[in-house]
């Protein structure tokens, strides 16, 4: 078992590189599956879990092969539509697969995808589209059987709430679908972009990705390519959340900071300073740090819930008090009690946050719960006074690539024991 061992209260200084999203690498690995020929994916990020996707891929029939940061993906012969049940149970995004061996097969045998840690993740909205697009759906001791017994059709599909997998497993489906697809209420995200990018390069007809409203129109086949993996916008607030806290001063190199509209409004009025070009973003933390008034996670583009818990923790040390609500997951502040071990002033009434700043917190033995919330108190233990031993870390190794390597790059006391 891994953890790590922070020396705290270090400010962090220098230029931090930011890796390839993860939430957008997932789908578009998820939908190399659906292209004839070799798909060459850049930037990727070395995380548990596009491991775990690239076990499907080649528990599917492909040759997946990661050298660095780039992916190449081979998927002439797709055979195989059974996800193997421990595959499926390591994350909660091995559920885009569905739309994508739909796709390209026209069945596909699951199960419920694993990761409940942030309260019932159904995928009632996933499930409901595909019926509309003539999948048939058979349950049995929860395994998922999908058959497509007069082939998949293009259909109109309002979704209820602008889920971000929902919307992706739809645009997996019906790339390669007959007829058009009109896909209402589509979540916005930028990852979303990303993966439509992706597919049209590779063939695909699809319009309006970013926008509430998209538009499919099926095409014959696809042909893979190479594509670059947009930044990550979420490991971005999470660097800058770090450099709040310890008062420090970086570049963030690579980022892509017109998708961090909702992100830096935060920053912003927590007094932090920042300067942007394309791909980088100069950033100093506010001196003093400021409370924020009312912080509500909402889809794209207002504030992400991903980065939610990693704000929370510079609030903890923000001059004032702070109000957090958390519209989308109903169990993501379990972090919480960690931060609060480490000196934090934190109430939770349901999903209401009041944080009230403290002058600094101190070190403590915590454990990570889950991604965001681990970074969250990584993120603590880089500016809190003393030693902070932060255990469960394989949750944080999801999502965040070598992220001691590069902190210590930049000042901060971190070692992976
Ligand atoms: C994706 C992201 C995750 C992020 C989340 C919200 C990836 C790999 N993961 O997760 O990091 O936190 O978006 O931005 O990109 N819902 C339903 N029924 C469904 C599907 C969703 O009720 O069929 C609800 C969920 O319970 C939740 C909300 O919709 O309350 C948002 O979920 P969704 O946008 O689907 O999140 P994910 O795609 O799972």
């Amino acid at each position: 078992m891994q953890k790590f061992v922070m020396q705290g209260g270090k400010k962090l200084e220098g230029d931090i590189p930011v890796q390839g999203a993860k939430n957008s690498a997932l789908p578009i690995l998820s939908a190399a599956l659906l292209c004839e020929g070799e798909s060459i994916l850049e930037n990727c990020p070395k995380l548990s879990d596009v491991y775990t996707a690239c076990r499907i891929l080649t528990s599917a029939g492909c040759q997946c092969n990661m050298q660095g940061h780039t992916v190449s993906i081979r998927a002439d012969s797709v055979s195989h539509s059974e996800i193997p049940e421990t595959l499926m149970q390591e994350m909660r995004s091995s559920i885009i697969f569905m739309g994508a061996m739909l796709g390209r097969l026209g069945t596909c045998t699951m199960g419920y995808p694993g990761g409940c840690e942030l309260g019932s993740r159904p995928i009632d909205l996933h499930l409901q589209a595909f019926r509309r697009m003539g999948v048939k759906i058979h349950e049995h001791h929860g395994i998922l059987s999908c058959t497509t017994p007069n082939g998949l059709h293009g259909a109109k599909i309002h979704l209820q709430f602008p889920s971000v997998g929902a919307t992706e497993n739809i645009l997996l489906a019906s790339v390669m679908a007959k007829g058009e697809t009109i896909l209402t209420n589509a979540a916005r995200e930028p990852e979303i972009i990303d993966l439509a990018n992706y597919l049209n390069r590779c063939g695909a007809k699809i319009r309006g990705a970013g926008c509430s409203t998209i538009y499919v129109q099926g095409v014959q086949k696809l042909k893979g390519c190479t594509y670059r993996i947009m930044p990550d916008r979420i490991v971005t607030a999470t660097w800058l959340s770090a450099v709040a806290m310890t008062g420090g001063n970086v570049r963030l190199i690579g980022t892509d900071t017109t998708s961090l509209e909702g992100i830096l409004d935060v920053f912003e009025e927590m007094n932090c300073r920042f300067s942007r070009s394309e791909n980088t973003l100069c950033f100093s933390a506010g001196k003093p740090l400021h409370a924020v008034r009312y912080l509500k996670t909402m889809p794209y583009p207002s504030f992400p819930t991903d980065a939610q818990p990693v704000v929370m923790s510079a609030l903890c040390v923000a001059d004032g008090t702070s109000l957090i609500e958390e519209t989308i997951f109903e169990n993501r502040f379990r972090h919480v009690e960690g931060l609060c071990r480490m000196g934090a002033d934190i109430q939770i009434t349901g999903r209401a946050a009041v944080v009230h700043g403290v002058h600094r917190l101190h070190g403590a033995q915590v454990s990570a719960t889950d991604l965001r919330g681990g970074a969250a108190l990584l993120v603590a233990g880089l500016s809190a006074e003393g030693e902070t031993i932060l255990t469960e870390i394989s949750h944080i190794d999801r999502g965040y690539d070598s992220p001691e390597v590069l902190l210590r790059n930049v000042g901060a006391g971190i070692v992976r024991i």
